[in-house]
């Protein structure tokens, strides 16, 4: 068979531009990203009209262009290649907005509030009166997902409830209206969470807990030095725990000499190796991990025009996407010939 003749499956995922991407992310989904862009026609959102579901308040609208451009940077950095991926802003395809509104009339309230993930945000956001943007927070992602027609859906376990109301809202258009939108499949990474390096909580930016792709040697050797580890060891002849110890889960996820790490956790167990060498040979492993992230984002790095031309060129291909897909939802609803 002809394989030019076959268009590769679409993939949609994203993220919302509110900071520096970490070495979690890139456990969590950028490199499981780095290997699909082969296989599939890629789109990536930066999804800045989703970071204002929890606040819309100028000082953060003001700095989302410069956020959205060092996301851009990210996914250059560590081997995402705009040759292969569409890489665009959402804010730059308003037609989203008006399949959003279309999709809105198709979902109840309740099916609405009933979504884990309203829930987790108000907790941890302590919200206590959602705007009514928060509770459409999931319409608007169908409307991501849905206006390029996507077959699959690569997010973590937290964003699953999401793809799950857009395979509704595409099932229920479909029977509506007629077949328009592929029913996508949710591609949910198997990694996990990373813990950050205060060994309490997974690694987050608002916590101070990350090692970000953008840290320079000189910042991961002083955050390795400071990482959480076992507490219940006081000297080196100490018998210590691995499990669950952060800088052996560091050790396990990034260091590459597998011997190495062998060695130090029968060391470490037996009370026979200091945390000084353990945390010198993490910070090591850290840095040759992070050398070829470096070296890609040195060679884009104050490019403002290039990450600019990058953000243009994906945006507008896929607001052409969207306007066919708009323009076909409507025709298909009898509001446009
Ligand atoms: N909600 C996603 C997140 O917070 C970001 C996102 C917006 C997204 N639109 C999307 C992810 C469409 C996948 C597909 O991580």
């Amino acid at each position: 068979m002809n394989q030019k003749n076959i268009s590769k499956p679409r993939i949609l995922t994203g993220d919302r531009p509110t900071g520096p991407l970490h070495v979690g992310h890139y456990i969590g989904t950028l490199a499981n990203r780095v290997k699909l862009q082969d296989e599939y026609d890629c789109f990536i959102i930066m999804a800045d009209l989703h970071t204002l579901t929890t606040n819309p308040s100028k000082e953060k609208t003001i700095g989302i262009n410069d956020r959205v451009r060092g996301l851009v940077l990210d996914y250059l950095s560590v081997g995402l290649d705009p040759e292969k991926c569409t890489f665009y802003q959402q804010s730059r395809v308003p037609e989203v907005a008006y399949l959003s509104l279309i999709f809105s009339m198709l979902v109840t309230v309740p099916r609405a509030q009933r979504i884990p993930t309203l829930k987790d945000v108000l907790r941890d956001l302590k919200i206590e009166k959602p705007s009514l943007g928060l509770l459409t927070y999931p319409v608007l992602q169908a409307a991501d997902i849905l206006m390029v027609k996507a077959n699959l859906v690569p997010v973590g376990k937290d964003q699953e409830s999401h793809v799950e109301i857009t395979r509704e809202i595409a099932t229920d258009f479909n029977r509506m209206y007629g077949e328009i939108f592929p029913v996508p499949k949710a591609l949910i990474g198997d990694n996990g969470t990373l813990i950050g390096t205060d060994g309490q909580a997974k690694m987050s930016k608002s916590i101070g807990n990350c090692i970000y792709l953008s840290d320079s040697e000189d910042v991961v050797n002083q955050k390795v030095k400071t990482m959480y580890t076992d507490p219940t060891r006081i000297r080196p002849t100490d018998p210590g725990h691995v499990e669950g110890n952060p800088v052996f889960i560091y050790h396990d996820a990034f260091n590459d000499n597998k011997e190495e790490v062998a060695d130090l956790k029968a060391r470490y167990i037996n009370g026979q190796v200091g945390d000084v060498e353990v945390k010198t040979k993490l910070a090591l492993a850290m840095n040759r991990f992070l050398a070829p992230i470096r070296d890609r984002r040195a060679k884009y790095e104050g490019k403002t025009d290039l990450i600019n031309q990058i953000i243009d060129d994906g945006s507008q291909k896929t607001r052409l996407e969207a306007q066919k897909t708009l323009s076909e939802v409507l025709s298909a609803m009898g509001l446009q010939k």
